[in-house]
């Protein structure tokens, strides 16, 4: 079994934040939200993973390298224009050759993995597994409709969804996924759609298992999507997964699970009520107050404010009265508040911006 991992696109939805890299390596508990998959894919038992790379791609390789440090051995496909999920699968057809293989989108974040994929195609060898797990907008997804176990319908994005199952970004193929995808012609929004590769397969009498996906899932196509995310991954941390290797003073309050970098400190009069992870070199000062669903980079200076349920990239500094939530806050921002703000704030704001209120 090979695994792919798409991180191709332009994230459009997430470009006007102007981050630096790929949108794939934006943190989620301070881990790239790619990183994720690949230990999903490794826990699976796979070792050979190809990264699919789009036109913005600065970041993954310089991270990921020869994926030794991971337990994989990497190959990197360079898509150039992100024509397609199928499209995607199509550039990678050297590397995956005759083997079945697990497609991961690079942004998303699937709880319970893709072991239940592997499982299922060991067990009963079917000639694709999709996963699928009822949401409230289906019209954003791809939407499967069943009959019992039997696949009616698959539509991408259906503007009347006929159901509420959307698929979730993890497929697992065996070769005979190629003879649909050579056929398959430009959607109207001009890609190559894999729910039009996998409703060819059902066509050409091939058996698709659909996979019901416990647990949550997320795709971070927008920036409430990674707060959310975020949240809810800093939730089922271990305390071994946040060790303390800051320093909290005397004075200091800190509640709940808390993870901090080498060279942290949490200063007399600051308070944080975990779960939180603060990165390397954080400073938190006096009067500040950090609250659950925190995610601060390395090298953050925090006074006097407060902030819960926010990603803060490296290097981000806020000083004064403000109250942030629900924010994404690029790396090396400054936020400068001189007056008390009577609510809480949300900020979303790419690299190096400077916001004075
Ligand atoms: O997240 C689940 C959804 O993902 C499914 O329900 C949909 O059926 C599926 O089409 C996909 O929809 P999205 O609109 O979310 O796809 P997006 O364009 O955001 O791309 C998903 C990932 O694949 C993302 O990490 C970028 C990567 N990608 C995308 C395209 C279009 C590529 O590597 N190459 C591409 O050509």
């Amino acid at each position: 079994m090979k695994g792919l991992l798409l991180a191709g696109g332009y994230g459009t939805r997430l470009r006007p934040l102007t981050f630096t890299g790929n949108k794939h390596m934006i943190p989620v508990a301070n881990k790239p939200i790619l990183l994720y998959g690949l230990g999903h894919l490794r826990d699976a038992g796979i070792r050979d993973v190809a990264i699919v790379l789009g036109p913005v791609r600065e970041g993954i390789q310089e991270v990921v390298g020869d994926g030794s440090s991971f337990g994989l051995r990497m190959t990197y496909i360079h898509q150039g224009e992100p024509k397609g999920l199928a499209h995607a699968v199509q550039c990678a057809r050297e590397f995956l050759a005759d083997s079945p293989f697990v497609m991961y989108l690079g942004d998303n974040l699937l709880q319970a993995g893709v072991r239940p994929f592997v499982r299922t195609f060991e067990t009963e060898h079917p000639d694709a597994v999709i996963g699928a797990t009822p949401v409230p907008e289906p019209r954003h997804y791809g939407v499967v409709e069943l009959d019992g176990d039997r696949i009616v319908s698959i539509e991408e994005k259906p503007a009347h969804p006929k159901s509420n199952l959307a698929l979730v970004g993890v497929y697992l193929f065996t070769p005979s996924v190629f003879e649909v995808i050579d056929h398959l012609r430009p959607s109207a929004r001009g890609e190559l759609e894999i729910t039009e590769a996998i409703a060819g397969l059902i066509r050409a009498g091939r058996r698709v298992r659909v996979e019901r996906v416990e647990g949550w899932w997320k795709d971070t196509g927008l920036p409430a999507d990674l707060v959310e995310a975020n949240d809810r991954v800093l939730a089922t941390l271990t305390p071994g997964e946040l060790p303390v290797h800051g320093e909290i003073r005397p004075g200091a309050r800190v509640t709940g699970h808390v993870g901090l970098g080498r060279g942290t400190v949490v200063d007399a009069g600051a308070e944080i009520e975990g779960p939180a992870i603060l990165g390397e070199d954080v400073r938190v000062g006096p009067g500040t107050r950090i609250g659950p669903g925190t995610a601060i980079g390395s090298g953050a200076v925090l006074t006097g404010c407060s902030v819960r349920r926010s990603i803060l990239l490296d290097r981000v500094r806020i000083e004064g009265p403000v109250r942030l939530v629900d924010s994404i806050v690029g790396r090396d921002v400054t936020v400068r508040a001189t007056r008390p703000s009577e609510s809480e704030a949300q900020i979303v704001v790419g690299d190096a911006a400077r916001i004075l209120l």
